[in-house]
């Protein structure tokens, strides 16, 4: 159930819970190793944030975005919300405060890749005013199809 919700950036500790809850969902994510390690990996990157929904104290989703403020474009990804929890607005809040992120450093084009038979990520990004842009066939390590969404902040 949810309690007292917040947003907060990524601490080291937090890619336990965030394994499991992606763990959860894996068949909705390129066949790629997210473990702790990756994870931690991504956090040291100067070029990318994690933004982790805190449920007073246990951790029910995150979303990360890789950003390039040079060229004013960034990508949202992985966003993962633990089982129980989806639907409630805990999406919505990552990456409302993504996107205010986002702003801060005038980047101007986000872009979202999902895979093309992800109902409820392709319905989450339309309704975030994301608008589809283009299928990559054959896009991903096992041949599936993935459509992009592209939103100008
Ligand atoms: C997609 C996901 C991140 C959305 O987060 P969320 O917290 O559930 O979404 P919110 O409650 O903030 O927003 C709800 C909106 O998301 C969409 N949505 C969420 N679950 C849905 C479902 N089961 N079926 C259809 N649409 C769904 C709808 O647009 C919904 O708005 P609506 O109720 O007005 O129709 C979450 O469901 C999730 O973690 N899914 C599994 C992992 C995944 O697919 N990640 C994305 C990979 S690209």
């Amino acid at each position: 159930m949810l309690k007292k919700l917040t947003v907060r950036g990524f601490e080291q500790g937090d890619e336990k819970v965030m394994v499991r809850i992606h763990k959860d969902s894996v068949e909705k994510f390129e066949n790629l190793d997210v473990d702790e390690k990756f994870i931690l990996m991504l956090f040291q990157r100067p070029d990318f944030r994690f933004f982790v929904a805190d449920n007073e104290g246990g951790i029910v989703g995150f979303l990360g975005a890789v950003f390039y403020s040079s060229v004013s474009r960034a990508e949202v990804g992985p966003v993962s919300i633990a089982k129980g929890y989806r639907n409630s607005g805990v999406g919505s809040r990552l990456l409302d405060d993504c996107e205010n992120f986002l702003r801060t450093l005038n980047i101007r084009r986000v872009t979202a890749k999902v895979k093309y038979d992800n109902n409820e990520s392709i319905n989450f990004f339309k309704k975030h005013g994301f608008e589809q842009e283009a299928v990559f066939r054959r896009y991903t390590k096992d041949y599936g199809d993935v459509v992009q969404f592209v939103k100008f902040l």
